[in-house]
């Protein structure tokens, strides 16, 4: 097969399914909200309104050094005249806080996705507890105006290291009032303690966590006796886990569209696989907690070790997240 020829349709196709779902915007207003967090608010460059948005979705954003991170929508998604994000400075960043935080200006266009939710709030839950810490609470905040808007039950437990890094702290507590249990590190001696929070829920409550890998996994930990369904969380990087991240042994996916085949060997995913063959498709975290990698599958049953799919999905098997999911069987067909 002249592989070559055969690649281009494929390569295409991922080029355009990034470009499809890509926003300009400029940025609106650019502020501190609190100690190393920037609030940026986007609105679509020529005054349209924007693509709706779910409570807990977040936006893709190009930055001008390259990268692409994901950062969460924080207003009311009622809103279809704006965006709002913060982003906070890390610590050890790669490059994406820091270019948000000594790069971007306001006026400044940049170039978004469309809005997407690996995150979503069951709107069906009898009322919600909600554990943020840090800049996790972004993708909360919309969770918490959608359920004022909706007059639905909830509260909320925000752990920050000090008052001074608890980004949104006078408009949560406008919001919240007493529904709102404030925990600094600082100020009680040490971090926030979970279990009892987490293992005494209302009868029909569900939990919706994000903020640092040691505060998720603590909840997800304390969590574990509940039924599936009740803890929720948005992953900024991969959870710990005992299970191998990837099942060994080597299989072969078929590209529908394109009709070429390659072996993925064990210590290979089927993106890097991919990308050695000269295709170019869309990734961003390439640990499974993103969702940009998902694939439709054609045939055979992927073997999934992502954090993003739902249990229905993944029992349906119709897409994969192919930077870190594999095969259950020898020859995987994949809709590419
Ligand atoms: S690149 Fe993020 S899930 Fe695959």
């Amino acid at each position: 097969m002249n592989m070559a020829a055969a690649e281009k349709p494929a390569m295409a196709m991922a080029g355009d399914r990034a470009q499809a779902q890509k926003l300009e915007v400029i940025i609106a207003r650019y502020m501190a909200e609190a100690k190393d967090v920037m609030l940026l608010e986007l609105r679509d460059a020529r005054g349209r309104a924007l693509p709706a948005f779910e409570p807990g979705a977040h936006v893709e954003v190009s930055l001008p050094n390259g990268l692409t991170r994901q950062y969460s929508l924080l207003n009311d998604c009622r809103e279809t005249d704006r965006y709002v994000l913060a982003v906070g400075k890390a610590a050890d960043s790669r490059g994406g806080s820091a270019c948000v935080h000594e790069s971007l200006t306001q006026g400044a266009p940049l170039q978004i996705s469309a809005p997407r939710n690996n995150f979503p709030l069951d709107a069906a839950a009898q009322s919600y507890l909600f554990i943020a810490g840090g800049i996790g609470i972004t993708p909360i905040m919309s969770m918490i105006r959608w359920c004022a808007a909706n007059q639905r039950p909830w509260r909320l437990v925000y752990a920050a290291r000090n008052r001074q890094r608890a980004a949104l702290y006078e408009e949560i507590q406008s919001l919240g009032g007493e529904r709102v249990q404030w925990h600094f590190d600082d100020e009680q001696g040490g971090y926030l303690q979970v279990a009892d929070l987490v293992q005494n829920l209302a009868e029909g409550e569900q939990i919706y966590c994000c903020g640092p890998q040691a505060l998720m996994e603590a909840v997800q930990d304390a969590a574990a006796t509940h039924p599936p369904g009740v803890a929720h969380f948005e992953w900024f990087s991969a959870p710990k886990t005992d299970a191998p991240p990837a099942a060994a042994g080597t299989f072969e996916i078929r590209l529908e569209r394109s009709g070429l085949s390659f072996s993925v060997p064990p210590d290979k995913s089927i993106l890097e696989v991919l990308e050695e063959n000269g295709f170019s498709l869309p990734f961003s975290c390439r640990e499974g907690t993103c969702r940009t990698c998902e694939t439709g599958v054609c045939a055979g049953s992927p073997e999934h070790f992502d954090y993003v799919l739902s249990s229905e999905e993944r029992a349906a098997g119709k897409s994969m997240m192919i930077c870190v999911s594999r095969s259950v069987d020898p020859v995987l067909c994949l809709d590419l």
